[in-house]
């Protein structure tokens, strides 16, 4: 008989015959045992294998993944490195990232939102971004007044769409709580044409690529860093986005107490937290908080309540289905949801106690999705051990790198103060 990972391991391989392009880690299918928690590496190749010779060099060879079958659900680490591009492409990443040059007035970078303090996160329930003055929590809005939602965390970003195989394709990798985009380089060009974000009101949503592609390529470090990247100094808008991909693939946190428990580290995490994650997949969490990111990617209908202040209702992916949050560097990231509506885990975890009923009036109860509607209650030591084994999910050890300058010659990070 073969065990869930070999059968998903089959289709999967199926699948990425079909489709071609994915990143395939070979697992040796062995050692995985159910439910034992004193025997639950399966052992897995160091070697990677080209599931496709026509692809890239880049999408062969990353870093592998362990597993463990707990009643019947797969847990995957995170793998144990990502490929990165060259390293001229990822500085000049990093010097975009921080330069607010890319922002209609020039006073707001990606950064002021995506803070290395808060796991790349800014702290706030909601963004504020052009107008705005001061950092992260204490930033107050301008005219523009405050975005829609909560800023993610960028950090491991580079692996979104990752599914419990430690299979991707950045490519096709979701991108925002609605999946509207995919890959991190069209996602990158799309805070920069918002006019809440970035853009402002000088600039219609016509004018603002061309006028950032102008100003770059007028800005003598600026050539000389995309000529040393892409051998070329006629910068284009999708080098931009490139380059700011290229280096967010960089953000990893993928030594976490989980991860370093599930590459054999048997101290890593407490005995709550090992008690947690049986909870946490026997609860159900694990239904849709799959894979090595803890989300399986789609958008499911759970009735969080309303961010306050917002004019108009967030519908999320139109039916108020918002993508499963990865429940990775939680510790950095609070508020949670998608409008920042909890300040901590316990209260996100308590939202989950009693999920018959919907918390949004504009959420009718039987439009919620089924597997949420079928958790049990949460509660009590259930509720606690699974915030602890939450609190496994977070690795302190990643860039925090801020740039001492940008070749614009503005504030790092935007005009913050
Ligand atoms: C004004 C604040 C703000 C600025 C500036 C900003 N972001 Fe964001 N970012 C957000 C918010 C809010 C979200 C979530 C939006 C959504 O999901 O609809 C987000 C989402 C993202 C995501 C998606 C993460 C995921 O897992 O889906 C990435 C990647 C990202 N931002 C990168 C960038 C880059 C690159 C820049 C600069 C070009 C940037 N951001 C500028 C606030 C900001
Ligand atoms: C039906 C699918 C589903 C199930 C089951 C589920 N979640 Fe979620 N989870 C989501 C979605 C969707 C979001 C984002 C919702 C939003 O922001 O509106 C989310 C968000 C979260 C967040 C917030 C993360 C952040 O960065 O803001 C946490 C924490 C969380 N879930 C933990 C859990 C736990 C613990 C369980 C089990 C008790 C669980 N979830 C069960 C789908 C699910």
């Amino acid at each position: 008989m073969l065990n869930l990972l070999q059968q998903l391991y089959l289709k999967f391989n199926l699948l990425s015959m079909k489709s071609g392009s994915y990143i395939l880690i070979p697992l040796l299918l062995l050692g995985c045992s159910e439910g034992n928690l004193s025997e639950t590496q399966s052992n897995v190749s160091p070697t990677t294998t080209n599931t496709d010779s026509n692809e890239s060099e880049e999408l062969l060879d990353i870093g592998q993944v362990s597993t463990i079958e707990i009643d019947n659900v797969i847990l995957t680490s995170l793998p144990k490195s990502i490929v990165l591009a060259d390293q001229a492409k990822v500085d000049l990443g990093r010097l975009l990232f921080w330069d607010p040059i890319l922002s209609g007035d020039r006073d707001v970078a990606c950064a002021t939102c995506h803070l290395p303090e808060f796991g790349y996160a800014d702290g706030r329930e909601r963004s504020i971004g052009v107008g705005g003055v001061g950092s992260g929590p204490n930033r107050v809005e301008g005219h523009t007044g405050i975005v829609t939602r909560n800023a993610q965390t960028i950090l491991n970003t580079g692996w979104n769409g990752i599914n419990e195989l430690g299979a991707f394709n950045p490519e096709l990798a979701p991108m925002f709580l609605d999946n509207r985009t995919a890959s991190l380089a069209s996602q990158a060009l799309e805070p920069i044409r918002s006019q809440k974000e970035m853009r402002g009101d000088v600039f219609s949503e016509d004018e603002i690529d061309v006028e950032i592609v102008s100003r770059l390529n007028s800005n003598a470090e600026y050539q000389t860093q995309f000529d040393a990247a892409y051998g070329t100094a006629d910068i284009t808008l999708a080098m931009v986005g490139q380059a700011l991909a290229d280096f967010q693939t960089t953000l990893i946190a993928n030594n976490a107490p989980f991860d370093r428990w599930m590459r054999g580290d048997s101290n890593a995490m407490s005995s709550d937290q090992l008690l947690g994650m049986e909870n946490f997949v026997s609860t159900g969490c694990a239904d849709c908080h799959s894979g090595p990111l803890f989300s399986d990617f789609e958008t499911h209908t759970i009735g969080v309540p309303e961010a306050d202040g917002l004019d108009i209702p967030d519908s999320g992916d139109g039916n108020f289905g918002f993508r499963t949050l990865s429940l990775r560097q939680l510790t950095f990231t609070a508020p949670y949801f998608h409008g920042g509506q909890e300040d901590n885990l316990d209260d996100v975890v308590d939202f989950y106690n009693n999920p018959g009923r919907s918390e949004n009036p504009n959420v009718p109860t039987n439009t919620l999705d089924t597997d949420f509607r079928n958790l049990p209650n949460v509660n009590g030591r259930l509720a606690t051990t699974i915030v602890q084994f939450l609190e496994a999910l977070s690795d302190d050890d990643f860039d925090r790198t801020k740039p001492e300058n940008v070749p614009s010659g503005l504030t790092v990070g935007g005009s913050v103060n």
